[in-house]
C-alpha cells in the first residue's frame, strides 16, 4: 500500500477500510489530466521561484515518461496505490528522487482532484458535442430526402393529421439541436480553474491563479476555494444535458420499434444493426433501439445519484465527493455509445415509402382538411367539425375513407361539398397547403432546412 499521508499514523490502514477507501480502480481515468495539471502546476512553480528552472525540468520530464510509459504498457497502474494521485507521486519520486517530493508543494488532492473531474469532462463534453453534430448531420442529410415522403402524424398514438418523414424527423433534429447548445452552454460556465484553491483555504505561497488557468485553457482562475473544491454542480449540469439526449433518443426508439413492428412495417433496420431469435427463425428483432431505450435508466441514475450525494455535504470537500465518478463515468461512455450506434442505425435504415403513405390515406388524416373545405365555403368552423364528425361517422359504417365517398353520399351530409372537395383533402393538398413556419409543407420545411445547415456550418 503506497499512501501519501502515513506520517500521523501508528498503525496500517486495515486492509478492508483501505479497499473501501481507495479510488485508483476508477480514477486511473484520470492519468492524462492529472499529469497535465500537475505540468502545469510546476511550471508555474518555476515561474513565481518556488522551485528552480532544473527541479521543474526534471519533474516535467518524470511526469511525462510515466504518461508515455503507461500508455505503451511497460508501467502498469496496479491498486497498490490508493488513487491516480498517489501513483503519479510516487512513481514520480522513483524515477527522479528529492526533486519529485516538491511537486505538491502548494497543492492539496482536493483542488487537485477538482482538476482533474474538470478537464476530463470538458473533453467529454466536447466529445458529446461532436457525436451530436453527426447525429444532426445525418437526420439533416435524411431530411432532405425525404420531403415528400408522407406518413400520418399521431397524437395519443392515433392517426391525426398528414405529415413527412422530413417533418418528423426535423422533430428529433430540434431535440438534438439543443442538447448541442447545452454543451456549449455548459462549457462556458464550467471553465474556471479550480487549481490553487489548496485543500480549502488558497495557500500562503504565491501561486499565479491566472497563469495556471491560462495554461489550462480556462477562461480565468474560479473565485472562491472552499467552492473550488466542493463544486460539481458542472458535472451535474452535464448528467443532466446527458439524461435529456437519452430522453430524446429513447423516444426516437420508441417510435422506430413501433414502426418496424409487423404491424406497421414503415421502417426496415438494416440486418447488420439488428439480432435474431435462438428460437423463433423468423424474427429481425430492434434491439439496438431497445437497448438505448433500456438505457436511459441508469444515465438517469447517476444524476439522481450524485444530486443525491451532494445535497447533504457541508463545505468543503468531504469524501462522499469520491462518489461523484464511478456512476458519471458509466453515464458518459453509455450516452457516447448510444450516440454511436443510434446514428448507425438510422444511416442504415430502410424506409417503405409506399407503406407509409398508404397508412396515411386512411384513418381520416383529412378529416381537419375537409371541415377547413366547408370553413373556405362560409361555414363556421364550429358546425363544419360536427358535419365532418357525422361524415366519419357515415364512412366508418361504408368502410369508406372520406374520399371513396362519391359526391352524393358527401351531399347527403352537406348541401356545400362540391367536387372541388377532392383536391382539396387530397393527400398531397393536405400535406403540401400546410406552409407556416415549422409545418410539413415542402417549402417551410426547406427553409427549416436551410436555417439548420447555416446553424451546422457555423
Ligand atoms: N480520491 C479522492 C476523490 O476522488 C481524491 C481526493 C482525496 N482528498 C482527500 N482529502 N482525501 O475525491
Amino acid at each position: 500500500m503506497a499512501q501519501l499521508w502515513g506520517g500521523r499514523f501508528t498503525k496500517a490502514t486495515d486492509d478492508l477500510v483501505y479497499h473501501f477507501n481507495a479510488s485508483i480502480s476508477f480514477d486511473q481515468r484520470f492519468l492524462d489530466q492529472d499529469i497535465e495539471g500537475s505540468i502545469a502546476h510546476v511550471v508555474m512553480l518555476e515561474k513565481q521561484h518556488i522551485l528552480t528552472e532544473s527541479e521543474k525540468d526534471a519533474i516535467v520530464k518524470g511526469l511525462t515518461g510515466i504518461r508515455d510509459d503507461v500508455h505503451n504498457g511497460s508501467l502498469q497502474i496496479t491498486d497498490e496505490y490508493e488513487d491516480v494521485h498517489s501513483f503519479v507521486e510516487a512513481n514520480l519520486i522513483e524515477r527522479i528522487g528529492d526533486a519529485g517530493k516538491k511537486l505538491h508543494t502548494g497543492r492539496s488532492r482536493n483542488d487537485q482532484v477538482a482538476l482533474d473531474m474538470k478537464l476530463y469532462t470538458r473533453d467529454r463534453v466536447e466529445l458529446t458535442e461532436e457525436k451530436l453534430r453527426d447525429i444532426l448531420t445525418t437526420l439533416l442529410s435524411m431530411m432532405e430526402e425525404h420531403l415528400e415522403t408522407y406518413m400520418p402524424g399521431f397524437t395519443h398514438l392515433q392517426k391525426a393529421q398528414p405529415i413527412t418523414l422530413a417533418h418528423h424527423l426535423g422533430a428529433y433534429f430540434e431535440m438534438f439541436k439543443r442538447d448541442l447548445l447545452r454543451m456549449r452552454d455548459i462549457y462556458k460556465r464550467m471553465n474556471y480553474c479550480p487549481l490553487g484553491a489548496g485543500a480549502l483555504a488558497g495557500t500562503t505561497y504565491p501561486l499565479d491563479r491566472v497563469y495556471t488557468a491560462s495554461l489550462l485553457g480556462f477562461e480565468g482562475p474560479t473565485l472562491n476555494s472552499m467552492d473550488s473544491v466542493s463544486d460539481r454542480d458542472y458535472l451535474i449540469e452535464f448528467l443532466n444535458a446527458l439524461s435529456l439526449i437519452m430522453m430524446h433518443l429513447s423516444r426516437f426508439s420508441e417510435e422506430i420499434i413501433i414502426w418496424n413492428s409487423n404491424e406497421y412495417r414503415f421502417v426496415e433496420i438494416d440486418d447488420a444493426f439488428s439480432t435474431g431469435s435462438s428460437i423463433m427463425p423468423q424474427k429481425k428483432n430492434p434491439d439496438i433501439a431497445e437497448l438505448v431505450r433500456g438505457k436511459t435508466g441508469r444515465v438517469y441514475g447517476a444524476l439522481m445519484a450524485l444530486l443525491t450525494t451532494m445535497k447533504g455535504i457541508p463545505l468543503a470537500y468531504n469524501k462522499d465527493m469520491q462518489e461523484d465518478k464511478e456512476m458519471a463515468f458509466d453515464a458518459m461512455d453509455t450516452v457516447a455509445d448510444c450516440l454511436t450506434l443510434f446514428t448507425g442505425m438510422l444511416r442504415t435504415m430502410r424506409f417503405r415509402k409506399d407503406v407509409m403513405e398508404k397508412s396515411a390515406m386512411n384513418g381520416f388524416t383529412n378529416a381537419t382538411d375537409a371541415a377547413d373545405y366547408l370553413v373556405k365555403k362560409g361555414v363556421p368552423f364550429r358546425d363544419a367539425h360536427g358535419i365532418i364528425g357525422r361524415l366519419v361517422l357515415a364512412c366508418i359504417e361504408k368502410n369508406k375513407s372520406i374520399d371513396e365517398m362519391d359526391i352524393s353520399e358527401l351531399q347527403e351530409i352537406s348541401e356545400v361539398f362540391d367536387a372541388d372537395v377532392y383536391d382539396a383533402i387530397s393527400l398531397k393538398t393536405c400535406v403540401e397547403k400546410r406552409l407556416t413556419i415549422g409545418a410539413p409543407g415542402k417549402k417551410a420545411m426547406q427553409h427549416a432546412i436551410e436555417e439548420n445547415r447555416k446553424f451546422l456550418e457555423a
